[in-house]
């Protein structure tokens, strides 16, 4: 089951990956307001649909766990390391988890941290010019997921620490203003 909550903001380098829940839960709802879709998707069907109705033309499959860098523990982390830096990107970036579970955390309008943990079936919608950032989970350290895309991915991160603003962001921005 999918699980959303604040978290307890006491990351450090080392422990990232546990679970970090501060005890307060958030809702879809809540989600919603800050333009982030869940869907629990059970069938080929239901995300052929989602697909469709999006405009997604495109679709690839991820592993991302220490195999998946041939056992290349510096890589692997180094990976780890980027994908947990605050970021966002000018396209959606959608996951749908087939295997495995991850966090994903979002920043809210006071900017504090929503986490997502994600396990199979889930799939989670970011828009375009939000902050978030990934992780595996210490319990299992390993997660496969399906990317969606409409044409050329643009997976390019901006990291927030550049300071970088773009039309993504401003227009994000805008709709989650109230
Ligand atoms: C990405 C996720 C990890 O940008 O945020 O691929
Ligand atoms: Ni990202």
């Amino acid at each position: 089951m999918v699980e959303f909550f604040y978290h307890d903001n006491k990351d450090t380098p080392e422990n990232f990956t546990d679970v970090h829940n501060s005890g307060e839960p958030v809702s879809v709802e809540d989600l919603d307001k800050l333009g982030v879709k869940y869907f629990h998707v059970t069938s080929t069907n239901e995300l052929d649909d989602i697909a469709t109705k999006r405009n997604y033309k495109n679709r690839d499959e991820i592993t991302l766990n220490l195999d998946s860098f041939g056992g290349d523990v510096d890589a692997f982390n180094a990976k780890m390391k980027q994908f947990y830096k605050e970021h966002y990107h000018e396209d959606e970036e959608i996951r749908y988890i087939i295997d495995g579970e991850g966090y994903f955390d979002v920043r809210d309008k006071q900017d504090r941290w929503i986490r997502a943990k994600l396990v199979p079936n889930d799939m989670l919608v970011l828009p375009a010019g939000i902050y978030h950032r990934f992780t595996l989970t210490s319990a299992l350290r390993k997660v496969k997921a399906v990317r969606l895309f409409k044409d050329e991915p643009k997976w390019e991160a901006i990291n927030r620490e550049t300071g970088r603003n773009s039309e993504a962001r401003t227009e994000y921005l805008n709709t989650i203003a109230v």
